[in-house]
Formats: structure tokens, C-alpha cells, sequence
């Protein structure tokens, strides 16, 4: 089928739908649906069989929505409507939650409904259970609705509020007041609970020493304590507040400025004149799993198997982050075990160096240095150890060196249905991280051209197939983690495994001896040197957009296939490759 994909940004969800349709043999075209006159135009070029709105705040023009099926996916269970849906299931405590297939009408989300699918509710931030519970749910909405769709039998079921399955109702947008924060009332539990019902988008407004910022990143801290509203410790960027019973870590803040220019940051870089007498609190890398804290990096050990969890705030890493991490890597390597598994978060793997810092840092070339580096330290550091097998297991997406560092890994496993965005140049970077030799080594070079040159995101089942990855398994997170810990441990376990490990030692040798792993690290970094240093680059101009949300004008040609004249075929070929 054609089909053709509205939406606000090519975001996870939009990519994901991409990936799945394209799989599944449809021919997809994507147009970010700027306004009316755009959306019309695109129906009118590409002339779809069923258009899909994954991820659309726009509303559909009726001339669209007249003569064609619109299908709106709405994150919401049957019945629910308005804007802000997942903020108040969140704020509501609700246990399950859903996502709705919907044909677009006069009124909005009280279409008829095509497929709705419920999935359970998690205690994480509204984008980390967009990216994953919520993704996934809408993936199976989407394709029971192209199926249904497809069958041409099927009668979409018009909203009724008499029905016993529908449960939803119209709830207006949450403004800031819904949620806001009374310190001297509100419990941990409330405070983490509201903070997440608004992060990443918008963000939850408050106060902090007369100014206004908006929070991100919470996490319940069990141990500290002071007068509520007070920040009574920092650590690793993240700065620690007092509650009526307890304590709470807020990783980021953004300042509100009359402009809205303003930067997502570490909190305690943004209020780094108000901290001098704040106290850093420390937390060991093996810290109780019970334990309430804020941690970025942890450590575990189970049956030979040592797990290195690192959960940096959307997936980005800066140059402490990155060096932390390799200290971390090195005191694992360090134990008597003999897998080591590199566990990413589960909202991100990894992205890859930290955009935002690098925008605030004085110098932002030299940042960009410096970040560049630490991140190759690590890499060096995986990539060079011979005492133990390294498994990579990617619970969350991956994109750019993120992606690489992953591959710096002995093996690869992915949860099913992550995003993998394994390119560097739609940020005008060549790109590092020892990119040059481990992704030809996995894919092949003519495929390692393609894939960082196409810059399109890919799916786990592609990713698998042509290398990239050595396995995807497990729909969710948690059973993900379950079946990682099965595969280690097996590996661990196996009567081969000196073998393995022999055998890994000695292509790591023969691989020096043609060529020295330096050799392709100082190659990258002068590419890298003339982006970040030289005049005509445009990664400072690309990194600026990315960071501030300036969106382009026009959706790029290699999404949208029906503005491309004439028609390029190695813009689907990757996409569809099997
Ligand atoms: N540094 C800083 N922030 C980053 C980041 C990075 N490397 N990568 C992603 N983010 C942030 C985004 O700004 C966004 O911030 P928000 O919480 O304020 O909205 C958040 O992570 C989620 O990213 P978003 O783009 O909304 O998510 P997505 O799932 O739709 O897309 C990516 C994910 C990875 C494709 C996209 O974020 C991206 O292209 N990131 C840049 C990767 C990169 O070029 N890294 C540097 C080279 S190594």
C-alpha cells in the first residue's frame, strides 16, 4: 500500500512507524505536516492509499480528512481525548494505559476508532514510557489497523460512552497549575510523580532562589534529608531537594526566559553560583538496588556476569560522563567474572556526545574536543580487553557514536522494535568512535557507506540481518533484562568460553597488525578537527538547531519520496533491505 505519514517531527514513534511499514512491504512517505497548504499538497503529489498521523499536533485539514482515511494515533485508552493524555494518566497514578487508532473527523479524537491497545503503566518519565511501553503498544495499533484497513471488510467501532470498554473522557490540557508543586505539602512520591508526568515536555515549573526553571529528571532519594524545598546536596550535575518526607534529585533544569531560548543543562551547572556551600554527596558504584538515590552509573554481579548500568539523561554523554563510565568499565573488568554487560538505560543505549554541554561550554570547539576523545577512551578501553567477553544489550535506542560504542562490543543484543540511528552526518560530523573499524567490520564497507551516508534510521530485524546487531529479542524492557541475564550467564557458563576468549585476543592482534587501532582513531579525528575547527563546516550551525529546537523549513527529500523527482530508489533500499 501507499501510505503516507503526517507529523509534527520525525521523532522515535514516527521513525519506528517508518521502520514497521516499510518492513512489512508498504511503500511510506513521510510529510512533517508544517500546516494546511503543505499536508494537502503532499495528499495531492503522493496520492496514498491510508494516511497515518503517528506523532501529530497539527490538526488534519478537512478536505484531507474528507476524501481519504486518516488514521490519528492517540496516546490514549478508548474514549480518552485531548492533549495532554499521557500527563494525566501519569498525574492520575492510573495502572494501565493505552493507544488509540482513530479516524480523523470534525471532532477531535472522537473519531471512529480502528484498533486500541492497553499496556501497563511504569514508574518512569513520560518519555522514556513514549519511547518504549507506549511505542510499542502504538506499533501493534498501527499494524491491526493497515491489516484491517487492507481487508477492506472491516467497520471502524464509533465512539460510545455507554460501552463498558470505553473508558476514557475529555480532559482539557494540563497547564503548568495542574501539577505544580507545593514543597511544604506534596510527598516525594507526588513530587518525582509530577516531574515526570511533564519530562522531557515541558518540563515542570517552579522556583528556585527567586527564578523560574523548569524540572527535569527526578528520582526519590531515601536517605537525605533537610527543610523542605531546600537543596540540601549535589552530585554528578544533579542537585537534591528536600521533601516533607524525604528528598528528591532533579537531574536538569531549563531557566523559563522571556525569548525561550534557553538550554536544557545539569542543574547544578545552572545554578553553580548558588551551590558553593551545597555538599557533594557521593554514591558507591555497587549501591543497594533498594536503595532510592540518584545514580547514573551502577554496578552489579550475579553467576560470573558483571552488569554495568549506565542511565545518562537522553542517552547523551559528556566528557565526565564518559569518563566515569570507562573508571567504571575498568573496576568491572577489574572483578573475577568473565562476561561484562554494558546495560545502557533503559530510556536510551546511548547518543553519543553531549550536544547541549558542548552548546554551553565557552569554547565549543574545544568541547567538542575534549567530549570526543573521552568518549574514544572508553571505546579504546572495550575495545582492547582481553580478559573478558563484552556483550552489549541495548534496551533503548541508540544513534550516532552511541550506536558505535555499542559495536566496540564482542556481541550485540537489542530489545525488539529500538531505533537505531547509526549515521553522524545530519550533524555535520564525520564521526568517531572508532566508527571506521568496527562498522565495516560488522556490515562490510559498502554497507558502512550506505549507512552513514543515507542517514535514515533502521530497525532492529534489518539491523540483525545485514550484522549490525547479533540478535533482537523481548517486546519489553524488563523481560529484555531478563533474557540478557539468561544469554550472559550461558555465555559465561559455556564450555567454550576460553576458547572465546583466546579466539577474540587473536583477531584483536591480527586486526592491530594490519592496521593499529590508533591509526583509525587519528584518521576520524582529523576529519572530526576540520568540523569542529574549520569555517566552512556546519556542524556548529547543525548542533545550534538541534539543541535550541529550530526545526527546518521543509521535510527533507529523503523522507518525503513524493517531492523527490524523479523517484530515489536508494533512499528505500536501505529500509527495505532484507
Ligand atoms: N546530546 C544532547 N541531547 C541529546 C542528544 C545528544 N547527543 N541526543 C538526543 N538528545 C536529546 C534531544 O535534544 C531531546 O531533548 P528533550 O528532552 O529536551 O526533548 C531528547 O534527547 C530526545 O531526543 P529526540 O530527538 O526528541 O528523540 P527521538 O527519539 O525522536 O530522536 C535521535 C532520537 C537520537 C535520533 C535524535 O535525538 C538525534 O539525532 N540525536 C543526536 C545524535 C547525535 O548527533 N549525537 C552526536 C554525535 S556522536
Amino acid at each position: 500500500m501507499k501510505i503516507l505519514l503526517l507529523a509534527t517531527a520525525y521523532n522515535s514513534l514516527t521513525q519506528r512507524t517508518h521502520l514497521e511499514l516499510a518492513y512489512r512491504g508498504d511503500q511510506v512517505s513521510i510529510e512533517l505536516g508544517l500546516n494546511e497548504e503543505v499536508m494537502i499538497e503532499a495528499v495531492d503529489l503522493y496520492q496514498p492509499d491510508l494516511i497515518i498521523a503517528p506523532m501529530l499536533k497539527q490538526v488534519i485539514p478537512e478536505t484531507i480528512w474528507r476524501r481519504q482515511v486518516c488514521i490519528i494515533i492517540h496516546p490514549g485508552i478508548k474514549g480518552d481525548r485531548g492533549s495532554s493524555a499521557l500527563d494525566w494518566a501519569m498525574v492520575n497514578n492510573v495502572e494501565s494505559w493505552g493507544v488509540t487508532a482513530l479516524q480523523a473527523n470534525e471532532e477531535m479524537d472522537a473519531g471512529d476508532i480502528w484498533a486500541s491497545v492497553n499496556f501497563p503503566m511504569e514508574p518512569v518519565s513520560k518519555s522514556c514510557l513514549y519511547r518504549s511501553q507506549l511505542t510499542q503498544a502504538a506499533i501493534q495499533a498501527i499494524l491491526q489497523t493497515v491489516e484491517r484497513f487492507e481487508s477492506g471488510t472491516f467497520t471502524p467501532e464509533p465512539l460510545d460512552y455507554n460501552k463498558p470498554d470505553v473508558q476514557g473522557c475529555l480532559r482539557p490540557y494540563m497547564k503548568q497549575r495542574f501539577r505544580a508543586i507545593d514543597w511544604s505539602y506534596d510527598s516525594t512520591s507526588t513530587i518525582v510523580q509530577k516531574i515526570r508526568s511533564a519530562d522531557s515536555q515541558p518540563g515542570l515549573l517552579d522556583r528556585i532562589y527567586g527564578k523560574r526553571y523548569y524540572l527535569y529528571g527526578a528520582h526519590p532519594e531515601d536517605t537525605l534529608k533537610g527543610t523542605p524545598g531546600e537543596i540540601i546536596a549535589q552530585r554528578h550535575g544533579a542537585i537534591c531537594r528536600a521533601t516533607v518526607d524525604g528528598a528528591v534529585w532533579i537531574s536538569h533544569l531549563k531557566q523559563k526566559t522571556p525569548n525561550r531560548l534557553s538550554l536544557k543543562l545539569p542543574a547544578a551547572l545552572v545554578l553553580a553560583n548558588e551551590l558553593e556551600t551545597v555538599p557533594e554527596s557521593d554514591v558507591p558504584l555497587e549501591v543497594s538496588p533498594h536503595r532510592q538515590t540518584y545514580k547514573e552509573i551502577g554496578y552489579e554481579e550475579k553467576n560470573q556476569v558483571g552488569y554495568l548500568h549506565f542511565d545518562f539523561y537522553n542517552g547523551a554523554m559528556s566528557t565526565d560522563q564518559c569518563r566515569r563510565l570507562r573508571d567504571a568499565f575498568i573496576y568491572a573488568r577489574s572483578r573475577k567474572t568473565k562476561v561484562i554487560v554494558l546495560m545502557g538505560g533503559q530510556d536510551f543505549w546511548s547518543n553519543g556526545i553531549h550536544l547541549n554541554l558542548i552548546e554551553a561550554a565557552e569554547d565549543p570547539a574545544d568541547e567538542s574536543w575534549r567530549n570526543i576523545n573521552a568518549m574514544n577512551d572508553l571505546i579504546h578501553t572495550i575495545l582492547t580487553t582481553d580478559t573478558h567477553l563484552v556483550i552489549a544489550a541495548l534496551q533503548g535506542n541508540a544513534a550516532a557514536g552511541g550506536v558505535m560504542l555499542a559495536l566496540a562490543a564482542d556481541q550485540v543484543y537489542a530489545r525488539r522494535g529500538i531505533v537505531l540511528n547509526p549515521h553522524y552526518k545530519r550533524m555535520g560530523l564525520y564521526g568517531s568512535e572508532y566508527w571506521t573499524y568496527s562498522l565495516p567490520k560488522r556490515v562490510g564497507s559498502q554497507k558502512a557507506q550506505e549507512l552513514t551516508d543515507i542517514c535514515l534510521p533502521m530497525g532492529t530485524q534489518v539491523a540483525a540481518e545485514i550484522g549490525l546487531i547479533d540478535q533482537a529479542f523481548a517486546d519489553q524492557p524488563t523481560s529484555f533484562r531478563q533474557q540478557i541475564q539468561f544469554v550472559a550467564e550461558e555465555i559465561a557458563h559455556h564450555p567454550d568460553y576460553g576458547k572465546q576468549l583466546a579466539f577474540k585476543h587473536e583477531q584483536r592482534q591480527r586486526d592491530e597488525r594490519f592496521k593499529p587501532l590508533d591509526a583509525y582513531r587519528s584518521e576520524e579525528l582529523a576529519q572530526m578537527r576540520r568540523n569542529f575547527y574549520e569555517p566552512d563546516q556546519y556542524y556548529h550551525q547543525q548542533r545550534y538547531n538541534f539543541v535550541y529546537k529550530i526545526t527546518a523549513s521543509e521535510t527533507p527529500r529523503h523522507l518525503a519520496i513524493h517531492r523527490q523527482v524523479p523517484h530515489s530508489e536508494i533512499t528505500c533500499s536501505l529500509i527495505f533491505c532484507q
